[in-house]
């Protein structure tokens, strides 16, 4: 029977797919991580031709794995990682440039310029999210600028813009479909998420030339058929979903106030806050958790660049500890960080402070201060980073008893114990933790008929355990506030 279906998760440090079954189950991985470039201080580069080869591989090795054909597969579903940018040749498919990832600031002064021209306010209604160069517009505009040509070629039509999910998906259909969806096109500055629609007013504003954009379909849609070439039998994508936006589909938080944390390379916050697109007061972003027969479902989010990055860092950067895994034994084995607060603020801070000039530091350090303490603190900044977005979600009215997390970190109990101290509500860690993949696999699921209804993916949703706040409040306060002097000592504005 062909009821498996595949789901390709194309994460910033590496690509993934996986095989599930039709009750939601894992039946097999592939996964290869990829070369991150840094060419100059705070840019950010993939090379597309690798983002494009590890997710095939990894697509063949999910299928693989799970000992099946692909006639044996349904549907195909699509998730990743969000405002990357890439623009390519639309006769040979070259990229133009390399893809410049959303960790890159090198457009700055370019949001810097936007705002002084008191623009922020206007795109800000239009798209939800603030002038940072966290999103796709300035970053596409930046390639359009300074490779020779390029612009004259995207005005001719000769090039096509895309997102991650957009490039994989031209490349998957052998050039057949250049699409987007709803919430990936809501992260690039130039989507108006009130009318679902490119914004011309945007794209003058962001000097972007119409012809180079993807088609916006919904979460569920017919995306195209992959090339018969690639994996030996031709599958229908079903569905396409920004990451955080497709953790939230796997997390189940499809009622208003529900509300999900997911743990990779940054942390990400999301609000379900159903048909209203609420305007924050507290900097955080409002943008489209999924769209669904033309309705959109709203939600409020709350970015983080670097959560799992900074234990990276102290394995590849300082060379502290030999693997992730590590960092829950040194953390338990000291009673407290020892006073050090670890900042890692090393793409600058995303909400609510959206302070890109920013940089990281490790304050608090005297001769007592070992490895231990140091990793003690980079998990802790995790927490503290989830509770400033708690906090600015709280002065938006947000009630939030419970928090659903997700995402490789939150393995660590020690870390989500301490998430649940610092926050002061219950986090709840489901029985599938990798629920950006499986957000994706059930949407594609939900358009092959293998799903009734949203209701039927909720019902398969499982806890796995429950941390309560054991921390009392007057330490959680003090310690929150050591983290708050702490931050204001790494801002350059306020
Ligand atoms: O907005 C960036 C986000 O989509 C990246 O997610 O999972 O690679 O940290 P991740």
């Amino acid at each position: 029977m062909s009821d498996f279906i595949l789901a390709i998760d194309q994460g910033t440090t590496s690509s993934r797919a996986i095989v599930f079954n039709a009750a939601g189950q894992h039946c097999g991985v592939g996964q290869q991580e990829f070369a991150q470039h840094y060419p100059k201080d705070a840019w950010v580069e993939h090379d597309p031709e690798e983002i494009w080869q590890t997710t095939l591989a990894s697509c063949r090795a999910a299928i693989a794995a799970a000992e099946i054909s692909a006639e044996q597969i349904a549907t195909v579903g699509i998730t990743n990682q969000r405002e990357t940018t890439l623009l390519w040749d639309r006769e040979t498919g070259e990229p133009v440039y390399p893809a410049i990832v959303w960790q890159d600031r090198r457009t700055a002064e370019q949001c810097v310029r936007l705002k002084s021209q008191g623009l922020e306010e206007f795109v800000r209604q239009r798209t939800g999210l603030l002038l940072d160069p966290y999103f796709s517009a300035t970053k596409l505009a930046w390639i359009l600028d300074n490779v020779d040509g390029a612009r004259e070629r995207a005005e001719a039509g000769k090039l096509a813009f895309g997102t991650v999910d957009c490039f994989l998906l031209w490349r998957l259909t052998g050039g057949k479909s250049h699409a987007t969806d709803a919430t990936n096109a809501s992260r690039t500055l130039l989507f108006n998420i009130h009318r679902q629609q490119w914004d011309a007013e945007l794209l003058r504003i962001f000097d972007i030339p119409a012809a180079i954009l993807p088609e916006v379909k919904d979460n569920c849609a017919e995306f195209g058929r992959t090339d018969p070439d690639l994996f030996g039998a031709s599958l229908p994508i079903q569905s396409m979903i920004g990451d955080q936006q497709a953790a939230t589909v796997g997390q189940a938080c499809f009622v208003p106030g529900m509300v999900k944390s997911t743990y990779g390379t940054g942390c990400f916050v999301v609000l379900n806050t159903g048909d209203k697109a609420l305007v924050s007061s507290q900097r955080l972003l409002t943008t489209i958790a999924y769209q669904l027969d033309g309705k959109p479902c709203y939600a409020l989010e709350g970015s983080i660049f670097v959560a799992g990055a900074a234990v990276q860092w102290l394995r590849d950067g300082l060379k502290l500890i030999g693997s992730a895994a590590e960092t829950q034994g040194l953390a338990e084995s000291v009673e407290t960080a020892g006073g050090v607060y670890m900042i890692p603020a090393f793409t600058g801070l995303g909400a609510p402070y959206w302070d890109p000039d920013a940089r990281g530091a490790i304050l608090g350090l005297t001769r007592d201060t070992g490895i231990a303490h140091i990793a003690r603190a980079t998990l802790e900044s995790v927490c503290y980073q989830t509770r400033d977005l708690l906090e600015a979600m709280r002065g938006d009215g947000a009630n939030i008893a419970s928090l659903r997390v997700d995402g490789g970190m939150v393995v660590n109990d020690w870390l989500v114990q301490r998430l649940a101290d610092t926050l002061g509500v219950s986090c709840e860690r489901p029985q599938v933790t990798e629920t950006t993949a499986l957000g994706a696999a059930y949407l594609a699921g939900l358009q092959a008929g293998l799903f009734d209804s949203l209701e039927s993916i909720a019902a398969l949703w499982q806890r796995q355990a429950m941390f309560e706040p054991q921390m009392p409040a007057v330490q959680r306060e003090q310690r929150y506030h050591g983290w708050k002097k702490a931050v204001s000592r790494v801002r350059t504005s306020e």
